[in-house]
């Protein structure tokens, strides 16, 4: 099995690890973990300026609904957000009494475009813009937004849950020093896992003192690891793909996105603290990170080699910007083809799963829409791109990444 989603950062070393944690309940829930997580965070965010603070969150999401939270903002406030996002960013922003304001995007970095930013004039209740760095990818115009958001003293937040380039955070960065805060994810289909998490880089203060979540969410985390290593390695030869289809009716593998979350509806269960078993989790992907972008790095590489400019035959040109190309390490790899929905099935039949972020300008698809406030047909490059993108998993062997282009390349 090749897949785009399916747990694409678990080898047998974090199941292991993980196995053994459900062992050890009395490393679950407080512990020193939790502090080396944070400054080796700081440290791969080469924050070495004393300016920032981490705090950990169950998720990404719950770690922006208390960054919002923390602003203490008037009802009714704005808050600029690219269309081409998921529920994560968006639902936040809904519970707290905000109001999402989309800003279309461009096709080369899938960020948001500055020249439809421009075009919305500056309002009093304007008060956040939230900055997307789309599968990993500098957004094309971060210098020119940061600077439109100095003019208009807007709270910059930062997106980093997919990633980020080094090279954002350059000594030199004037930005670090400002009121810029950033965002980070630990879930499972991010660069590091650890079934969730996530965290925020704050000037200064830190947001603490939740509670701790159940121990019966902490086994399921903790069992997600060898039950998708299992899952994966057993795939081929069917056994995998019944016993995901029994773990999910014992709902032992716990869901990325809850049912309430599908509704529309941000879900506080994630309102908690980030575990002790996690940061063990998440520090032993820390400690294999550069190796792991390594690999990323080369297997974007070959696709690109492939594909020099992104695409498909047969679709609209998409390119990433020149300095990007170079030496990058993408959570996947994103393509533009009208032919998505053959694409998806001609793979799907040799046990190869290519991923659809985002297939809605508020992704998932099978989200109650209604609720995230997005006017059909504002932002028109958002929802082509929506209809066309298919992404390649990036965190796979050479062997694995030759033979998705080779299927890719008997599509018809
Ligand atoms: C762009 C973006 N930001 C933030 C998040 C939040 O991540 P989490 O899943 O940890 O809540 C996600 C999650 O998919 C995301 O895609």
């Amino acid at each position: 099995m090749i897949s785009t989603d399916f747990a694409p950062n678990e080898s047998w070393d974090d199941a292991i690890l993980s196995l053994k944690l459900l062992f050890q309940p009395w490393k679950w829930m407080r512990g020193n973990d939790i502090e080396q997580v944070k400054r080796k965070l700081l440290s791969k965010l080469l924050i070495t300026n004393n300016k920032y603070r981490i705090s950990l969150f169950l998720s990404g999401r719950s770690a922006l609904y208390f960054l919002l939270k923390s602003l203490n903002l008037p009802k009714g406030s704005e808050v600029l957000v690219q269309a081409f996002t998921c529920e994560a960013v968006v639902l936040p922003i809904v519970e707290l009494g905000m109001k999402p304001i989309y800003v279309d995007i461009e096709a080369d970095t899938y960020s948001m475009d500055y020249r439809f930013l421009t075009s919305k004039p500056g309002n009093k209740l304007t008060k956040v813009l939230i900055l997307q760095h789309t599968f990993g990818l500098t957004p094309k115009y971060r210098n020119k937004i940061l600077n439109l958001t100095k003019e208009r003293k807007l709270i910059v937040i930062e997106d980093l849950a997919h990633g980020f380039n080094k090279s954002i955070f350059s000594p030199n960065n004037q930005y670090l020093i400002s009121n810029n805060f950033f965002l980070l994810s630990f879930g499972r289909s991010k660069t590091l896992s650890s079934v969730f998490g996530g965290a925020i880089a704050t000037p200064q203060s830190t947001i603490n003192n939740l509670p701790m979540p159940s121990t019966w969410f902490i086994f399921q985390c903790l069992l997600y690891k060898p039950l998708t290593m299992l899952i994966k390695s057993t795939y081929d030869i069917y056994l995998g793909k019944i016993l995901h289809k029994v773990l999910n009716k014992l709902n032992l593998l716990i869901p990325e996105i809850t049912k309430k979350e599908k509704k529309g509806i941000y879900d506080r269960l994630f309102n908690k603290a980030y575990p002790n078993a996690l940061a063990i989790l998440l520090l032993h992907q820390l400690n294999k990170f550069e190796q792991i972008k390594q690999q990323r790095a080369k297997i974007c590489q070959i696709y690109n080699q492939h594909f020099p400019n992104f695409i498909l035959p047969s679709s609209k040109p998409a390119s990433i910007p020149k300095q990007q190309s170079s030496n990058f390490s993408l959570i996947r790899y994103p393509l533009l083809t009208e032919r998505r929905d053959k694409i998806l099935v001609k793979v799907n039949k040799q046990n190869v799963y290519l991923g659809k972020w985002y297939d809605e300008v508020v992704a998932p698809k099978d989200l109650d829409q209604s609720r995230v406030e997005y006017e059909q047909g504002s932002c028109p490059n958002a929802e082509k791109v929506c209809k066309n993108i298919i992404n390649l998993p990036t965190n796979i062997t050479e062997e694995q990444a030759k033979r998705v282009l080779k299927i890719l390349n008997d599509v018809k």
